[in-house]
């Protein structure tokens, strides 16, 4: 039980380091949220141009993502000159991978809705050009009067590398204007041929197998006025080399139609597809999660089952397989929500990754194979171990066979044999109820949910917490600090205690957060005061008990806000990331830090952050509890002295008033903020198991008190051996060790036998019989004395308690007073010399014998001499095999 204990244990250890997350890098902070990047494969990185974000439509960011064998490596790529930003547009990588082309897309350019005059779709295919080398831009101009195709969006520009050709198919303009056209561009010449047209179709992905079939998968198909997705059971491909539109069949697990998907082709010609949406309007439009593998040379589509935490639904991703063996999947957008994650999977172990590096990766799914392998092998190997073990020690584990039944059956006397198996059936059924009960007792004490008490007590003294002011919207003048427009925040308190020099300037450049209102520019003041500054619940002399911050910054400004958020100073990620080095340590770890900034980035963070407008007064409570977590180990499962991690937490109200059109005719700031805890007191919210073993301890008493009891009020009380475990169970030197004392402590001769083991009437009357005439009388009660002097014993060692014996002695020596004149013997009870009258016979003195026998001893040859003589050698010689045949001897260990 104990075992299965510790492999749960060890198991729900194992399962709680598995990170709950995607492969989260440590430039995750610097990563943009971002869908619809052109992107394209050098080598081992991904080259990302443009896309959208929250903020913006159409970017001209440049960067690349690389990866090594441990992870991946970020950085913007240096653009000397700007590009026209786009969206959903197509990049590919030159065959001598100098430059990168960006091909169409959605821009400023294309924006017919600001545009009407224009007919968006007469606009040429835009070609843009950055050169690795030069880190410049350039735009690609092909040869005058030779045609070139529209400008287009979500198309696909599917690049050959053997005759280094980019086959450009379909798309569109808007939702109205879609393209069936084929073109193939040569990378060298940059010349354009019209092919064969075919259905009108955006939002799919063409791939080039190795033997030159464009595989042109998903999208929206539009025929006459019907748009609808695209069959997964009928793909289009082109055929290069015949230059011919065929339709194949497919066959397998056929996944859902979808559009605005991603692919990638592996190199034995797989094209894995991911995510994706239904291309319906937005808002109806659904977005998927799932992968699925179309195998090209038999056209069977596969779902696999992947392991490891999926990335999330999403259009728009840039997907690649930079290394061969793992598809790297960024970034992409569902409608609001615009993703900034990396995430890996291993297409031969089907699995998400966390973190991988590619050595682990062939080692680890060999593993698998050298775990099982070794696994059958231990069996096979303990199997062999165990039969040995069993034909060698047959006659032992048969004696032990005996032995259980033994310690088992044990009917009284008369007893009929139906009241003894119903004692053993009952007992057989507690033990099994005791031992459900103790599973279930461990199982609830494993499983048992944490609850949380809390402990207040009162406090003359709080810590102050920190308290970040962003300003968003108001500008700093970098050139001048004192101008009186550059946003600012005094600090005082109630008292008049004057705090300015606890409020740090925040750089904005190490880390900046993002509101989604854009007002404008952003700056952050952070307030932290050192562990010394505590605001006091008495008054008189302290540094006061509320802190008022005064907010400063330019009046004109309206449209603006400052957002102030809360921090427990201990648990601050802004003295992480600023790099604020004080008396008060971060307990925070780069993880928790790097999900911060992706959430601040993101702007979900809700509580402890509010906005004021400007010209308001608001009020700010808070209280800072020790929470104390239980940490994730087998010990906290005991529920004695806990293992846990305190973590400091903050929590607050806040309340801010209308703003005061008036402010600006008698205040120079631009509002201000109280902030008070919210009661004097020190308060732990201690995490607690509900149950724990140490609980389960009390029930599982019990329940085994009361088991014992019904089964003694049903069956009457059975004493157990006065031996323990260790004398009934012992084996070898111990067992022989046991019987050579047992001799020595209770020597007969055969002829006076053990009492109670060897019956009287045996002894002296059948087996003897023939003796008897030859017997003299003291023969016979020198024998009688001897039997009864081993019957004392033995009551003396196992069942007669021994100090009734002491106290009667005791007694009998000191005798109450008025008992002598009593009796007016003036002897006590017994003469007190009658212990030594065997001494005094001759022979050695019993008690100094008995406690001490020794072989040595010379026989005295009093009436007992021939105890502690003869047998010795006798029975020592044959105990070996003798315990084990002869179940007589047996009762020496057992129940006597
Ligand atoms: C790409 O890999 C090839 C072969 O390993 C190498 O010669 C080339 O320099 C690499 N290109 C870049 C841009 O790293
Ligand atoms: C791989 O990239 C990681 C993350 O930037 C870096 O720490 C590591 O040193 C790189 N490993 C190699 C072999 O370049
Ligand atoms: C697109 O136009 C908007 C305003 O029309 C402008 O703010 C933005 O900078 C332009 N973007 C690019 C990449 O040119
Ligand atoms: C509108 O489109 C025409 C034709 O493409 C172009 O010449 C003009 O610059 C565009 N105007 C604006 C404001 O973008
Ligand atoms: C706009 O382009 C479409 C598609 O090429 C064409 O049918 C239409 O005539 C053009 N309209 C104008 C005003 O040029
Ligand atoms: C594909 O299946 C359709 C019916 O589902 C059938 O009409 C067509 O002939 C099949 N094409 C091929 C190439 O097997
Ligand atoms: C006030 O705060 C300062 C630290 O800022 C501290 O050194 C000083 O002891 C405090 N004064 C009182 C009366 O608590």
């Amino acid at each position: 039980m104990n075992q299965l204990t510790y492999i749960f244990l060890a198991l729900l250890a194992w399962t709680s380091t598995v990170h709950a997350y995607f492969y989260v890098p440590n430039f995750m902070s610097t990563l943009p949220f971002g869908g619809g990047m052109a992107t394209a494969q050098r080598n081992n990185s991904m080259i990302l141009f443009g896309g959208e974000t929250d903020s913006t439509s159409y970017t001209n960011t440049l960067y690349q993502l690389t990866q090594n064998s441990t992870g991946f490596t970020w950085e913007a790529l240096p653009q000397k000159n700007a590009a026209q930003g786009v969206v959903y547009a197509q990049a590919i990588v030159s065959k001598d991978q100098s430059s990168l082309m960006v091909i169409g897309g959605q821009g400023n350019f294309t924006a017919s809705s600001t545009n009407s005059s224009a007919n968006a779709t007469a606009l040429p295919l835009q070609l843009q050009l950055y050169n690795f080398a030069s880190s410049s831009w350039s735009t690609y101009a092909p040869k005058a009067g030779a045609p070139i195709p529209n400008n287009r969006k979500l198309f696909s520009a599917t690049y050959m590398e053997s005759s280094n050709k980019v086959y450009i198919y379909g798309g569109a303009s808007d939702e109205q204007n879609v393209y069936n056209d084929l073109w193939v561009m040569d990378g060298s010449t940059a010349a354009f041929t019209p092919l064969k047209p075919y259905y009108s179709r955006y939002g799919h992905t063409g791939s080039m197998t190795s033997d030159g079939k464009l595989v042109i998968i998903g999208g929206a198909i539009v025929s006459g006025n019907q748009n609808s997705l695209a069959s997964m059971n009928q793909l289009t491909i082109y055929d290069t080399t015949s230059n011919t539109w065929s339709i194949v069949n497919t066959t397998g697990n056929v996944p859902s139609p979808r559009s605005d998907h991603s692919a990638v082709i592996t190199s034995d010609d797989k094209i894995i597809i991911l995510g994706g949406d239904s291309g319906a309007v937005a808002r109806k439009k659904q977005f998927t999660r799932s992968v699925a593998i179309l195998d090209t040379k038999t056209w069977t589509w596969s779902i696999p089952n992947i392991q490891g935490i999926l990335p999330s639904s999403r259009s728009y991703a840039s997907a690649a397989i930079l290394d061969g063996q793992h598809v790297t999947l960024a970034f992409g957008s569902a409608l609001n929500v615009q993703y900034n994650d990396i995430n890996v999977m291993d297409i031969a172990g089907s699995a998400w990754l966390q973190s991988f590096s590619a050595e682990d990766e062939s080692s680890s799914s060999g593993l698998s194979t050298g775990v099982i392998v070794g696994v059958t092998i231990a069996c096979v190997v303990l199997l062999v171990i165990i039969l040995f073990v069993l034909w060698k020690f047959q006659a032992y584990i048969r004696f032990l066979v005996t032995r259980i039944h033994s310690d088992i059956w044990k009917p009284r006397s008369g007893e009929p044999i139906w009241a003894e198996t119903f004692r053993i059936i009952f007992q057989i059924f507690f033990i099994f109820i005791f031992a459900l009960f103790l599973v279930f007792v461990i199982k609830q004490a494993i499983d048992s949910p944490n609850v949380i008490q809390r402990i207040e007590t009162a406090a003359a003294e709080v810590e102050s917490p920190d308290v970040r002011f962003c300003f968003d919207g108001y500008n700093v003048n970098t050139a001048n600090p004192n101008d009186i427009n550059n946003p600012g925040v005094a600090c005082q308190t109630d008292v008049g205690y004057s705090c300015n020099d606890y409020v740090q300037t925040l750089d904005m450049t190490t880390f900046s957060p993002i509101f989604t209102d854009h007002l404008g520019n952003v700056q952050c003041y952070l307030f932290r005061a050192p562990n010394t500054f505590k605001l006091a619940s008495t008054s008189g002399q302290n540094n006061g008990s509320r802190l008022i911050f005064t907010m400063y910054g330019d009046q004109s400004i309206t449209a603006a806000r400052v957002h102030i958020s809360v921090y427990p100073k201990a648990m601050d990620p802004n003295a992480y990331i600023y790099g604020i080095n004080d008396d008060t340590p971060v307990l925070l770890n780069q993880a928790d830090v790097l999900s911060w900034q992706n959430d601040e980035r993101n702007d979900v963070a809700a509580t402890n952050i509010y906005s004021v407008e400007p010209f308001t007064y608001s009020a700010l409570s808070y209280e800072i509890a020790d929470h104390r977590y239980l940490q994730d180990v087998g010990w906290n499962y005991v529920g004695f002295l806990p293992i846990s991690n305190n973590t400091p937490e903050v929590t607050s109200n806040f309340r801010s008033e209308s703003p005061n059109p008036q402010y600006t005719l008698n205040h120079a700031d631009i509002g201000v903020v109280a902030v008070s805890p919210n009661a004097f007191t020190d308060i732990v919210d201690r995490e607690v198991k509900m149950y724990t073993l140490l609980n389960a301890l009390g029930f599982v008493g019990g329940i085994f008190g009361l088991l014992i009891a019904v089964q003694a009020w049903l069956f009457g009380f059975r004493p157990r051996s006065p031996w323990g475990v260790v004398h009934r169970w012992s084996m070898g030197d111990m067992k022989r060790s046991l019987l050579r004392g047992l001799q020595s402590k209770f020597k007969t001769t055969d002829a006076a036998g053990i009492p109670l083991v060897h019956p009287v009437h045996k002894r002296f009357s059948v087996n003897d019989f023939n003796n008897l005439g030859y017997e003299s009388e003291t023969q016979r009660i020198g024998r009688v004395e001897e039997r009864m002097q081993v019957m004392e014993l033995l009551f003396k060692a196992y069942y007669v308690d021994d100090e009734v014996f002491r106290s009667l002695d005791n007694a009998n020596k000191n005798a109450p007073p008025g008992y002598d004149q009593a009796h007016g013997a003036g002897t006590p009870l017994f003469p007190s010399n009658e212990k030594v009258d065997l001494a005094r016979a001759g022979a050695a003195p019993a008690g100094t014998a008995l406690s001490s026998p020794s072989p040595s001893q010379p026989s005295g040859g009093g009436r007992f001499s021939h105890m502690f003589n003869h047998r010795n050698s006798m029975n020592s010689d044959s105990t070996s095999h003798h315990h084990l045949t002869d179940t007589t001897d047996n009762l020496h260990m057992r129940d006597v």
